[in-house]
């Protein structure tokens, strides 16, 4: 089973002379259960790529199937609707929102997806103890460390079970040491069933992965799998 079957995506901005393409003729389909690394420099389009796969921005050209949906005549909200239900994103700057507690901030999704408040208090909690992060349910972002920011950003990516999870440089606001953690969460996630595709330049984090998808000016031009990546991380 395809969680992602993208065909031919093209993204460009600007018209006539000024056009730009940013993705040009990207197919890509993703199993579940993968973990797919997706590296390239910096402006070859990742981000453009990842924006498109959690239909947060709509593709100038090409067809895109996400679990079984084909996405391309949605509605703007039609698309929010599969986007809370399918996709638990994470941001390099974890995108918590400043006013709410960490607690707050994991209900958030579960909120959208209507779910009741004693149901979802309870869910939010128990993602948050999941992660270790159970005594600073309380706490607003602020009051936490990068590492235990990005852990409240990775339990509301979780909250409503999505089918995938998409990580934009989930390490690269992190030191080290915090990194590894948070890239050995993420294996752990994947050994337990969750699909992941991660975006990095970072290719100490690549080897991780099951499979390595390299972008280059807004083509893919090379797609391998490691043949038994390391479950353990070694910090460089
Ligand atoms: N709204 C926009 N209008 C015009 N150009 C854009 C827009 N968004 C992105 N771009 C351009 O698209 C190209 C790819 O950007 P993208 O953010 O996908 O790169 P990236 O691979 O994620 O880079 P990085 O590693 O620096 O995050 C860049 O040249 C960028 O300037
Ligand atoms: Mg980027």
């Amino acid at each position: 089973m395809n969680i992602i079957e993208l065909k031919d995506i093209c993204k460009t901005y600007g018209r006539g002379a000024e056009e730009v393409r940013i993705l040009r003729g990207i197919s890509l389909t993703v199993a579940t259960g993968d973990f797919v690394a997706i590296v390239g420099p910096s402006g070859s389009g990742k981000s453009t790529l990842m924006n498109t796969i959690g239909l947060l921005d709509s593709p100038t050209s090409g067809s895109y199937v996400l679990d079984g949906v084909k996405t391309d005549k949605l509605s703007d909200s039609q698309m929010a609707v599969v986007r809370n239900k399918k996709i638990g994103f994470i941001f390099q700057q974890f995108n918590l929102l400043p006013r709410l507690t960490a607690l707050e901030n994991v209900e958030l999704p579960l909120i959208y997806s209507g779910m009741g408040k004693s149901e979802r208090r309870d869910k939010a909690k128990r993602m948050l103890e999941s992660l270790g992060m159970g005594p600073r349910t309380g706490h607003r972002p602020s009051q936490l460390s990068g590492g235990q920011q990005q852990r409240v950003a990775i339990a509301r990516a979780l909250a409503t079970s999505p089918a995938l999870l998409l990580a934009d440089e989930p390490t690269g606001a992190l030191d080290s040491k915090t990194g590894t953690e948070v890239l050995e969460l993420m294996i752990q996630l994947n050994d337990q069933g969750n699909t992941i595709v991660l975006i990095t330049h970072d290719p100490h984090i690549a080897e991780h992965a099951k499979r390595v998808v390299s972008i280059r000016d807004g083509e893919i031009v090379e797609d391998k799998r490691n043949v038994s990546p390391p479950r353990q991380v070694v910090t460089v």
